[in-house]
This record gives structure tokens, C-alpha cells and sequence, in this order.
């Protein structure tokens, strides 16, 4: 990546970027809510989510406040609710001990509970024009095809590595950028299949482009297997009543409420035996 291309992509964000509701001012409570939903999730899902949130608590202090299991209703079906935990946390940081004032640079976003290097340099470049990178899976992707590189997406230092490479381009309308290139990834640089270099403004300097390349690449050496763990569901009806049970404050699906739930996959007789218990 060179300063002409990465003008290049910012003149494209400029004309092509997605209308979401988060772009609609450079509040660094919007910004920052977003950018911890679009940690796991995809945009679309996150839109409704974002407007949602917005409306029950609109400002940090809202949030600071909300008790956790509104805080968590509010999250329900997002999923990783160790987000909306460190979410609060985080508010209660900055309103008690920040007198209310957003941290605005890189290094002091990275204090806070849930903000890491991605995330903080969305936030600082998008909210503040702080010019600091944010290197996430759909930048990989792009920065490892316009260089036409084998290096696997599993290496180390490979963050680290385009994190300065970036450095050395960003322009000055920070946010811009970082956002062209995560819009370049979700729209034009498609993750396995055929991207849609047509469409792409770096096509001409891409040199997976030029050579054809561009489904092999990344390289991933290890892919992570999933883990499979599996649970038994019992309902208790009574009385038109459901019976429901809040999990423990740690571990999985921390503090949620669920139906009677066992560990390992049961039959009928299992089921009643282990009632019986
Ligand atoms: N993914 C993560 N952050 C994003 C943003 N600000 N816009 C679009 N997609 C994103």
C-alpha cells in the first residue's frame, strides 16, 4: 500500500460508503457501541441492535447506570455477552474516574475493559482522526492480496507487520480509510469466493488481481476445529407457567436465563433418572 492508493481508497469510501446508522455523526458512545457489536457480528445483524440500544440508553451515562440484566436483554441473541459486561464497565470508567471525557487517543482507548488494538484504532480514527490502523480479518485479507502474499493469516506478527505498514500510509481523513478498507473487505474483496475486483478502485496495483491469484490467498496453515459441546434441555411447565433458571456470574453464558439445562446429550429414561436425582 502506497499514499496514492490509499487516496485512492478514501475518495471511494467517500463516494461508496455504506449508509449505516453509525456514520451518521462522529460521536465517539456511537462509535465505540458499534464497533464492539461489529466485534462478532455481521453488519446487517448489527443495525437493528445498534438502533435498539440507542433508543434505551442514549447517552454513557445511560449506560454507566442500566442495571446488567437490562443491559443484557438489550444484548440478547448478539451473543458474547462478556461484551455488554465490559461495556458497562467501561462506561462506569470513563463517567467516575474520566469526569465523562471519552479517552481520545489510541494508547488510552486501549485501557479500557473490552477495547482492544482493532478497536481502538477504529475508535481513534474514526471519532478522533487520530491516524492509527485498524487490522482486523477483512484488512488481512485485503493487505495480503494487493501484495500478492503467501504469509498465513495464522503468523504472529503478521498484525503487527501491516499495523506499520498502515502507519506509514494513513492519510490524514483516518477514519475514511479504515473504513474503506473494511468496506472493501465486506463488499469487494470477498472472503471465499470470487471477489468482485471489477468493482475494486486498487484493481489496477493489486498484484493478486493481475496474477489471478486472488482465491488462494489467504494462506490459513491451522485451521481451528470447532469445539462440539453437548447439553440435554428440559422444560418445566406448571400452571401455564415456564420455569426459568439464571446461570452462574462466570463461565458460559454467564448470568444468562435459561430452561433446566444438563450436561451431555440424554434419552428419556437418562432425563428422568437425573430428575430423580
Ligand atoms: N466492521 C467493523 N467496524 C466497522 C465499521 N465501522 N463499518 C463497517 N464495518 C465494520
Amino acid at each position: 500500500m502506497n499514499q496514492e492508493m490509499a487516496k485512492e481508497l478514501v475518495l471511494w469510501y467517500q463516494k461508496n460508503k455504506r449508509d449505516l446508522p453509525w456514520r451518521k455523526d462522529k460521536n465517539p458512545y456511537h462509535i465505540w457501541i458499534s464497533e464492539i457489536m461489529l466485534q462478532q457480528t455481521r453488519v446487517d445483524a448489527v443495525k437493528k441492535y445498534y438502533e435498539r440500544f440507542m433508543e434505551s440508553l442514549p447517552t454513557i451515562e445511560d449506560l454507566a447506570n442500566v442495571e446488567e440484566d437490562r443491559l443484557l436483554k438489550l444484548w440478547e441473541g448478539l451473543g458474547y455477552y462478556t461484551r455488554a459486561r465490559n461495556l458497562k464497565k467501561a462506561a462506569l470508567k470513563i463517567v467516575k474516574d474520566l469526569d465523562g471525557k471519552f479517552p481520545d487517543t489510541y494508547e488510552e482507548l486501549l485501557k479500557l475493559p473490552g477495547i482492544g488494538e482493532y478497536t481502538a484504532g477504529a475508535i481513534a480514527s474514526i471519532a478522533f482522526q487520530r491516524k492509527t490502523p485498524a487490522v482486523d480479518g477483512n484488512v488481512i485479507r485485503v493487505m495480503l492480496r494487493l501484495k500478492n502474499s503467501r504469509r498465513s493469516v495464522d503468523d504472529s506478527k503478521l498484525k503487527k507487520d501491516l499495523f506499520h505498514e498502515l502507519t506509514e500510509v494513513i492519510p490524514k481523513e483516518s477514519g475514511d480509510f479504515n473504513q474503506a478498507l473494511m468496506d472493501l473487505g465486506a463488499t469487494v474483496c470477498l472472503p471465499n469466493t470470487y471477489p468482485d475486483c471489477g468493482r475494486c478502485p486498487l484493481k489496477d496495483s493489486c498484484k493478486a488481481n493481475l496474477e489471478h491469484n486472488t482465491l488462494n490467498i489467504p494462506v490459513r496453515a491451522n485451521k481451528l476445529k470447532k469445539k462440539i459441546e453437548k447439553y440435554t434441555v428440559v422444560i418445566f411447565e406448571y400452571q401455564e407457567k415456564i420455569a426459568l433458571f439464571k446461570r452462574p456470574s462466570d463461565g458460559l453464558l454467564a448470568s444468562l436465563y435459561e430452561f433446566y439445562m444438563i450436561d451431555g446429550s440424554y434419552g428419556p429414561r437418562k432425563i428422568k433418572e437425573e430428575l430423580e436425582k
